[in-house]
């Protein structure tokens, strides 16, 4: 039943949760772990909490969007590897996240989306971020918010 796992990540030590949740779950059902970030950035540039994450990382080229995320991405699939996950993938997708992470859970067949429940925003208080509102809200298939 359990087939694909689609896990959309930012960077935040939520999604890094949300990574180790689906992991253990994609292990023990034989389940494919789909890597996702979707990349939003006006003009190319990093916003400013992507950026201090890559400087506190000690990411080289802290400024190359291009490097960042695909560091982001590829220790998100080593996470996901070293849990027992057998089948990863990941990618990197321009556009708004909500409407990315909708269309990738179509686009890849995915049978649940696991994300955090905050991200890097900086607002205080929430239980819930934006992007995982509006997908909790809009998803066709169950979704799983990781604290
Ligand atoms: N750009 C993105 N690409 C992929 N997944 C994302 C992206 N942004 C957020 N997510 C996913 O959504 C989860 C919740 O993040 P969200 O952005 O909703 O909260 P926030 O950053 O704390 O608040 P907000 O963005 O509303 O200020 C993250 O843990 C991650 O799983
Ligand atoms: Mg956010």
């Amino acid at each position: 039943m359990l087939k694909t796992i689609l896990v959309p990540i930012d960077g935040s030590s939520n999604a890094n949760r949300a990574v180790d949740f689906a992991s253990d779950l994609a292990s023990k059902y034989d389940a494919k772990v789909v890597l996702i970030h979707a990349a939003d950035y006006p003009f190319g540039r990093l916003p400013d909490e992507l950026h201090d994450y890559a400087v506190s990382e000690h990411i080289d080229g802290p400024d190359e969007v291009g490097t960042v995320i695909e560091k982001i991405l590829a220790s998100a699939e080593l996470r996901a590897a070293n849990a027992g996950v057998k089948e990863t993938s990941h990618e990197s997708i321009v556009g708004d996240p909500e409407q990315v992470i909708l269309d990738a859970a179509t686009a890849f067949d995915a049978d649940l989306i696991v994300m955090g429940s905050r991200g890097l925003g900086e607002v205080r208080g929430l239980l819930v971020g934006s992007v995982s509102e509006k997908v909790l809200h809009n998803a066709k298939v169950p979704v799983t918010i990781v604290r």
